[in-house]
């Protein structure tokens, strides 16, 4: 079967690296790719929103299935596009894929289904913010409601601060219209997790446990990103725990999300506090994660294209998936600035060793190609991604590669995986 894969970060090279793998594959093309998905199967220079000319040459090429990466393309329902055309899609509709993009939406659909979350009020003027906010003296969380690339989350230890990050958000219009509305949060302590499941409308299909490092600095200090590195497992979500987490929150969303008629296909995330009163929600995203996808892909042994199929098809209760037992660790590399600005077309070298090392992958986000060689271009540029018997092991591994690339500005956080060797220790 011929696949369209769609995006051109690293978590697309991760699952195009998989699905290359798989023996049910025929042609992989890849819309529009990075140099990493290029080893794995032929970029096309579409666009992730061009949903038109996507259809098109799905059509075109008999793709058999189009996977689908971000969030922009799914809330925009390209998923319902290529399921018009006749064509399976890996993804949710749009209108399910709200989930995500309307963090206002879910936090309705959360209340309903009587799902544990932090306590928030949704705004959408600022007066009314900043009055509720100043009324407080507690830490609060300010969130853009749309999709703002995991940077429209404020943790605000002095509401003072939240005040500034409502502004920013609702008046500057730092993410566009995604600031129409805000949610205003308490702040929640304990340890994150990353809960990813595969979901056909009925069945429910947990993958093995992760853990992001969304600040940018080591220690979670300093603005969030996209994600800075991750593990798999994350020892913290142990199997009692993983249980509660699907019986409490993935199942009740997944039958909320049927009883508003907008039934649930694909990946589905829940950003996880486990804090001592137990797992609450942070947020749901409708994808795979970026970072998470590169170790978690890393340890699945079973065939990626055929439980993609299985979700289309409804299928999900026929298939079993294997796992490596051994930890993954993914470390982020990133171009010097990110998340604010940075410069890109910095040549990259080393790569090349850093993938010869046994049980480590080199999986590009943020690259290009120039003039025959490889040149940063993007914020999050390269996840580099390890195996090893232990946590600490991976870690190691991981880091022995980061250190044979080298390009200008490059950036990462040294601490990747602390929090897992902490707690297996
Ligand atoms: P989100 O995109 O909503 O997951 O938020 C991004 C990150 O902000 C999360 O991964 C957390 O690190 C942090 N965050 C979001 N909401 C809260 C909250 N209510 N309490 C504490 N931290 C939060
Ligand atoms: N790693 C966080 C995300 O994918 O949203």
């Amino acid at each position: 079967m011929d696949v369209l894969l769609i995006g051109s970060g690293g978590r697309e090279h991760a699952i195009a690296w998989k699905l290359a793998q798989s023996k049910k594959l025929g042609k992989l093309y890849i819309a529009p790719g990075n140099p990493g998905t290029a080893k794995c199967g032929e970029n096309i220079p579409i666009g992730v929103n061009d949903i038109e000319k996507l259809v098109d040459f799905a059509k075109q090429n008999r793709i058999g299935l189009a996977v689908v990466g971000p969030e922009d393309p799914l809330a925009a329902g390209v998923v319902d596009a290529f399921e018009a055309a006749g064509i399976k899609a890996f993804g949710p509709s749009g209108p399910a894929a709200q989930l995500e993009a309307d963090k206002a939406f879910a936090k309705q659909l959360m209340r309903s289904a009587a799902i544990s979350a932090a306590e928030g009020r949704i705004f959408d003027r600022f007066s009314d913010a900043k009055a509720y906010i100043a009324s407080r003296d507690e830490a609060v969380v300010v969130k853009a409601a749309g999709l703002a690339k995991g940077k429209g989350v404020f943790v605000c230890d002095d509401p003072a601060d939240g005040i500034l990050a409502a502004e920013k958000i609702m008046c500057d219009k730092t993410f566009g219209s995604a600031g129409d509305k805000i949610i205003v949060e308490d702040k929640l302590l304990g340890e994150e997790a990353s809960i990813l499941a595969l979901v056909d409308g009925r069945n429910i299909y947990c993958l093995e446990s992760s853990q992001d490092h969304k600040p940018i600095g080591d220690g979670d200090t300093g603005p969030n990103t996209g994600g800075m590195g991750a593990y798999s497992p994350a020892p913290v979500v142990t199997e009692p725990l993983m249980n509660k987490i699907t019986r409490e929150i993935l199942v009740p969303i997944v039958d909320g999300m049927n009883r508003n008629d907008t039934p649930y296909k694909g990946v589905l995330y829940a950003g996880v506090m486990i804090t001592g009163g137990g797992p609450r929600v942070l947020e749901f995203n409708v994808r795979f994660g970026d970072p998470e996808t590169q170790p978690i892909l890393m340890r699945l042994k079973s065939d990626l294209l055929e439980a993609c199929l299985a979700v289309c098809d409804g299928k999900l209760d026929k298939i079993t998936l294997k796992w490596d037992h051994r930890p993954a660790v993914c470390v982020v590399m990133a171009s010097g600035g990110y998340p604010g600005d940075y410069e890109k077309g910095k040549i990259i070298t080393g790569l090349d060793e850093a993938d010869k090392i046994k049980d480590v992958v080199v999986f590009h986000a943020g690259t290009a190609e120039k003039d025959g060689d490889i040149v940063t271009n993007g914020g999050r540029v390269l996840g580099v991604t390890a195996l090893g018997k232990t946590i600490s092991e991976a870690k190691a591994r991981a880091y022995e590669a980061v250190d044979k690339i080298k390009f200008d500005g490059a950036y990462c956080r040294r601490d990747i995986a602390d929090k897992a060797i902490r707690i297996k220790n």
